[in-house]
């Protein structure tokens, strides 16, 4: 399963691209929102692309398809290989048809059933976005949407890419795995906390101090024989 950084945070994205381990980065108005109200999107998302330069999800804020396939030509002047993040309306799906047709990636965002996972795929989406945490958030079992998708898909041979997202924690990033998704999008704390274990830090603190013993037993001998 693929990794990628859902932020518009620059140092967020410089650090976890240091890493190696993401291979792309979602964003959503809401995030760059966060970052900065007045924040130049364009911009931005330019200076994204060329910290992580693999997959990068910008979003359409029109809610009818014209719109968005107006906003979609004006991003992919931006750079090309943009994927074009349309959300899951039937406008949307309009939209998505459209620019199959012309071969722009799509990414589906806002799914929460796999009926629509199963619509958006049909209308030609690269990627199917699942909201796994809004979900759980309002008592639902978000991780059994993955799972069905990922029934259907292997039952039918369905192409879009599975995507869970609205990661809340590192449990999710692993259920994500479990449950057969292609890709998972998490926000840098949960990212972080995966990378961690109390374990390999003892065992890093120890292996250092045993090093520094045995350097420590060095010197004195050397000390003693000079
Ligand atoms: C990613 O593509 C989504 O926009 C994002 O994961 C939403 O996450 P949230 O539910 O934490 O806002």
């Amino acid at each position: 399963m693929e990794l990628y950084l859902d932020s518009a945070n620059l140092e967020e994205i410089r650090h976890v691209a240091s890493l190696g381990i993401i291979s792309g980065v979602t964003t959503n108005p809401s995030l760059l929102a966060k970052e900065d109200p007045k924040v130049d999107v364009r911009k931005r998302i330019l200076e994204i692309h060329q910290l992580v330069g693999g997959h990068l999800s910008v979003e359409v804020i029109s809610l009818d398809a014209d719109g968005m396939l107006r906003e979609a030509d004006e991003i992919l002047t931006w750079f090309p290989e943009a994927t074009i993040k349309i959300p899951m309306i039937p406008e949307g799906l309009k939209a998505v048809a459209k620019l199959a047709d012309q071969d722009v990636e799509t990414n589906v965002t806002l799914i929460f059933s796999a009926t629509q996972a199963l619509a958006a795929n049909n209308a030609g989406a690269t990627y199917v976005s699942v909201f796994v945490g809004r979900l759980d958030d309002i008592g639902y079992d978000g991780m059994e949407v993955i799972r069905d998708v990922r029934d259907i898909w292997d039952t039918q041979g369905l192409s879009s890419l599975i995507l869970a997202a609205s990661i809340r924690h590192p449990m999710h990033i692993l259920e994500s795995a479990k449950a057969g998704a292609d890709i998972a999008t998490c926000p840098y704390k949960p990212l972080l906390q995966s990378l961690q274990h109390p374990l390999t830090d003892k065992g890093v603190a120890a292996f250092v101090a045993d090093h520094k013993k045995m350097q420590d037993e060095i010197a004195k001998l050397k000390a003693s024989t000079n």
